[in-house]
């Protein structure tokens, strides 16, 4: 059986990602190894915990020893990494853990998978999973492709591009099995509620007030998230080593209609009157170094390997608000605790 380590599991595109392959590879043994960090979350696995071919594990990839043991125990025939520090406006108050998860924890992975792979480096993957925002903010015109070149802003964005980087060398250096993907903003069930949409949905919910940065006028290209997933799938099994392909929703919206679209949903599914959530919207000071627009130039991918999207965003939208309606039990129980303290510290002073 082959063995395949999933970093990062536990969180919102990764719960995603080790359910498909643990329910779709049952020849599979699905490793998830997760620091369980604040946005990790063992709830969101819930449902396939118990399969015989699912396995998680403890652990920081950031500790080198913890990483090496790891690798020679199981000595893994491939890697889906996604463990990350992920959010801009985290990044923005602590850079420091952004450095050591994405670039450190990057290169424990990497070192420990070369160490293992040494003799034998057929049919192995070091598969990294990566975003548009390292490609920088585009204008009004255009899209990013696979060519255009780093110009991360965020210390998010910056550690990510440094890791990719680091991925490339490592193939280019050490003829190591490495893919990279760039994918665009991800929507859908069992995202951390820092992020816009989950965290709109809920203040929505307890008629609290929606922080929108600046004038709302930032465009994102949304992708629902199992739709990333399945992506993920087909890059793992046949994307070719040393490429990058870049995974995107053909789908922009400026942040300020996608709220209005939210509000109008939200709405009629809470029975209140048609507009009676827009009081909420709160313009707030902008984020700093706030990229002003995502757009993603997907052809690559579905050129070479046939993926596009098969959700459309009317559809994944109304999915995600239902399923965040219908699992407020979720939405509580990670919006208690530390989050609660990062959320005052975050809009304290807005
Ligand atoms: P997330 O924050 O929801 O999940 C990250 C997971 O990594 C959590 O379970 C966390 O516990 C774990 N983790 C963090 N630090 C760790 C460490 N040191 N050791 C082990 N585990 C650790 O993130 P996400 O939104 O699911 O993103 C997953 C990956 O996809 C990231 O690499 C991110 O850069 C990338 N990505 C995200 C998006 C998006 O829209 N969310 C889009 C493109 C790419
Ligand atoms: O593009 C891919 C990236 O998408 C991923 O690499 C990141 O991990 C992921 O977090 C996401 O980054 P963004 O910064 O685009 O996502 P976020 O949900 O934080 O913000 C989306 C937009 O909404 C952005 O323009 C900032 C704005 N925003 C966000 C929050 C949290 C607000 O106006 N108010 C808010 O409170």
């Amino acid at each position: 059986m082959k063995k395949i380590l999933i970093t990062g599991g536990a969180g919102f595109i990764g719960s995603h990602v080790v359910r498909l392959f643990v329910t779709k590879y049952s020849q599979y043994c699905i490793f998830n190894l997760d620091k369980l960090t604040y946005a990790g979350n063992l709830e969101n696995l819930k449902d396939i915990e118990t399969y015989p071919n699912y396995t998680f594990i403890k652990g920081d990839i950031v500790d080198t020893d913890f990483i090496n043991n790891l690798f020679a125990q199981y000595q893994f025939d491939g890697v889906i990494h996604l463990a990350a520090e992920s959010h801009v406006d985290r990044s923005i108050i602590s850079p420091l853990d952004f450095i050591q998860t994405n670039i450190i924890g990057t290169v424990n992975l990497l070192n420990a998978a070369r160490f293992t792979w040494e003799t034998n480096r057929e049919d192995k993957r070091f598969y990294h999973i990566s975003t548009d925002e390292v490609y920088g903010s585009l204008g009004d015109e255009g899209c990013f492709t696979e060519q255009t070149p780093y110009n991360p802003h965020s210390p998010y964005s910056a550690s990510k591009a440094s890791s990719d980087h680091l991925v490339r060398a490592y193939h280019d250096t050490f003829d190591m099995p490495n893919i990279i993907t760039n994918c665009s903003n991800n929507y859908g069930p069992y995202q951390f509620p820092e992020k816009l949409i989950p965290l709109f949905i809920n203040n929505i919910l307890n008629n609290k007030p929606l922080p929108v940065y600046g004038k709302g006028l930032n465009v994102r290209d949304w992708l629902y998230v199992e739709d990333h997933a399945k992506a993920i799938d087909l890059v793992f099994h046949q994307g070719k080593k040393g490429e990058t392909y870049n995974i995107g929703g053909n789908n922009e919206w400026k942040n300020i209609d996608l709220i209005h679209n939210l509000i109008e949903i939200m709405d009629e599914e809470l029975g209140r009157n048609k507009g009676a959530s827009l009081s909420l919207i709160t313009y707030v000071k902008d984020r700093a170094g706030h990229d002003l627009r995502y757009a993603i130039d997907a052809s690559k991918i579905k050129r070479e390997l046939g993926w596009q999207p098969s959700i459309q965003f009317t559809e994944g939208f109304k999915l995600t608000v239902k399923w965040y309606l219908s699992n407020e039990q979720w939405l509580k129980n990670v919006t208690s605790g530390n989050y609660q303290k990062y959320y005052e510290t975050m809009y304290a002073n807005r």
